[in-house]
């Protein structure tokens, strides 16, 4: 008989990654697993345990073995058809939050390069009485995203959409706009961990030539869904807030505020019509 401490300390893999696999295994939160150290495995959950410890190894990320990923106050199902969604992508939802205080109107959200809608769930989840719309040109990444927001109870308040940017989208209004698109110049892409090349879809990922590709593509067409109170949120790249602002003036917006990831670097922006 092994305990869940003995078998977390003899699974020679990175400490946490076993706890979170253990936790996978008996069903249980991380918060609960120290009440749980001493408590024996049957065979069936050892067995199990030791084949994701072995799956662990070959690379492959806890998120992807597990099928789930946590990003700001929810739990997203996950697979190599989105990207596993980043903290650094909660400064999206720092921003919104900063810039509309009122949680209780109505916003008419879009989310440009959904993935697995771990942005607009969020949104939509502290907005409670506002809609969306969650954009891809995955088909595969959508369905995720639906399974996502039926889990979330959405059903009702979003809808998804596959589209080329704003191609397939009904011209109308919105007052918040956000994306985190693709936004890594491909000569960049082989230098990328392993994990991340093997396991990310190269469509979440490759953002052309220089990275912006996206952003250019998106500004085509973005004066047409937004008005004068509108404001844009934007992820971008650790080297790459100088050239976005100048993109996005160029195109007549304003920088309204930046924000700055867990390691201190400009990781979005936010931006109005000027
Ligand atoms: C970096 S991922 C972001 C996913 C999610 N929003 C997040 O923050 O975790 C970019 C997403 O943009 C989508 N995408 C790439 N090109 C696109 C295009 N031309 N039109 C719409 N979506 C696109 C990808 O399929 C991918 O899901």
């Amino acid at each position: 008989m092994t305990s869940v401490n003995s078998a977390i300390l003899e699974s020679d893999i990175d400490t946490i990654d076993a706890k979170y696999l253990m936790c996978f295994v008996l069903n249980i939160e991380l918060s609960d697993l120290p009440l749980k150290f001493d408590y024996n495995l049957s065979d069936a959950e050892y067995k199990k345990f030791t084949k994701l410890v072995k799956i662990r190894k070959t690379g492959t990320p806890i998120d992807i073995i597990t099928g789930s990923k946590g990003f700001w106050a929810s739990d997203f199902v996950v697979n190599e058809n989105v990207l596993s969604p980043r903290p650094d992508s909660e400064t999206i939802i720092e921003s919104v939050l900063q810039h509309r205080t009122d949680k209780n109107k109505k916003y008419n959200i879009l989310d440009l390069g959904t993935g697995s809608g771990c942005l607009l769930i969020s949104l939509l989840l502290e907005y409670k009485n506002s809609i969306g719309i969650g954009v891809d040109i995955s088909q595969k990444a959508l369905s995720i995203a639906k399974t996502n927001a039926d889990n979330n109870g959405l059903t009702n308040r979003i809808d998804f959409i596959q589209s080329d940017w704003f191609d397939n989208i009904p011209t109308q209004k919105f007052d918040i706009i956000i994306s985190n698109p693709p936004y890594i110049p491909t000569y960049e892409l082989k230098n990328l961990q392993e994990e991340v090349k093997k396991f990310d879809p190269v469509l979440a990922l490759d953002g052309g030539n220089d990275g912006l590709d996206c952003y250019r593509n998106i500004l085509k067409q973005m004066h047409n869904y937004i008005d004068k109170d509108s404001i844009i949120v934007v992820e971008f790249g650790y080297n790459q807030h100088q050239e976005i602002n100048n993109l996005f003036l160029l195109n007549g917006y304003k920088l309204l505020s930046r924000q700055f990831d867990l390691s201190k670097i400009i990781r979005s922006h936010t931006y109005k019509k000027l």
